[in-house]
């Protein structure tokens, strides 16, 4: 074993604080860090007690013992303070779109959001806005779904080739900036046309997917797929405000992707 030496114990004594607890014999002890508490103030809200309001429950945590994310800090209080605190999470790395949410004014993924470290502001999290709820953090998508289903989200080709439908390299690429989407509904749900028509009005996200299947050069249902939009609410309730695009934490333009079938309409 390799002796430790005065010079080798000063070096290592700056990360760790090395001690021996029998003569010969050396551990590592971890230097602690100091205790940062941070309060979380968290919508709740349970069909099962409807004679509880729904309120902003407030939990305090150290974020020295906390992985960096919203996500992280969510499942410590659930594991830790309060079981019952109720989100939808699975991937935990911006892949599965289940955990978004509203986490101070913005709609973002629990999981890709930083917690901010400045103590002594809080964190306040909401459901994403203007959607109905099932319980505490956790919306309730149906109509979201369905509006993604009416758009036919999968290719229609009558021609059915010998082996596959090819496609130039330059044609895959349209596709780009809109097959990455998701589905986690923070673009949808920071639209203002989509919270007061969302009966209607088919948001941008399920917009989006109609225009990344009418841009696919291996789709030959573009016409039929446009005549979906010709009326009044279910694609030009958009105003271009761009609210879903900056919004959206894949960092995609679903603003730009309604302008691109709004100009395939008006060209036709
Ligand atoms: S476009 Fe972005 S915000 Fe909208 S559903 Fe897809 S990933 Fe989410
Ligand atoms: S650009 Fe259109 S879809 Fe996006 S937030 Fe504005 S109105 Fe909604
Ligand atoms: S847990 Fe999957 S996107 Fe956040």
């Amino acid at each position: 074993m390799q002796a430790l030496t005065s010079r080798s114990l000063a070096r290592s004594s700056r990360s760790i604080r090395a001690f021996s607890t029998s003569p010969g014999r050396w551990q590592a002890e971890p230097l602690q860090k100091p205790v940062l508490q941070k309060e979380f103030k968290i919508y709740r809200w349970n069909p099962d007690e409807p004679a509880k309001k729904p309120h902003l429950q407030s939990y305090t945590i150290d974020l020295n013992q906390t992985g960096p994310m919203i996500l992280d800090a969510l499942i410590k209080i659930k594991n830790e303070i309060d079981p019952t605190l109720t989100f939808r999470r699975s991937c935990r790395e911006g892949i599965c779109g289940s955990c978004a949410m509203n986490i101070d004014g913005q709609n973002t993924l629990a999981c890709l959001c930083r917690i901010d470290r400045n103590a002594s502001k809080d964190s306040k999290i909401y459901p994403l806005p203007h959607m109905y709820i099932v319980k505490d953090l956790v919306p309730d998508l149906t109509l979201f779904y369905k509006q993604y289903k009416s758009i036919k989200p999968y290719l229609q080709n009558d021609n059915v080739p010998e082996r596959e439908h090819l496609q130039s390299p330059e044609d895959r690429k349209k596709l780009d900036g809109m097959y990455e989407c998701i589905l986690c509904a923070c673009c949808s749900t920071s639209c203002p046309s989509y919270w007061w028509n969302q009966d209607e009005y088919l948001g941008p996200a399920a917009l989006m997917a109609a225009y990344r299947w009418i841009a696919d050069s291996r789709d030959t249902y573009g016409a039929q797929r446009k005549e979906h939009f010709q009326n009044e609410l279910s694609l030009f309730r958009c105003h271009t405000i761009f609210n879903c695009s900056r919004t959206c934490p894949k960092g995609l333009n679903p603003a730009k992707a309604i302008a691109e079938i709004k100009l395939a309409l008006a060209t036709e």
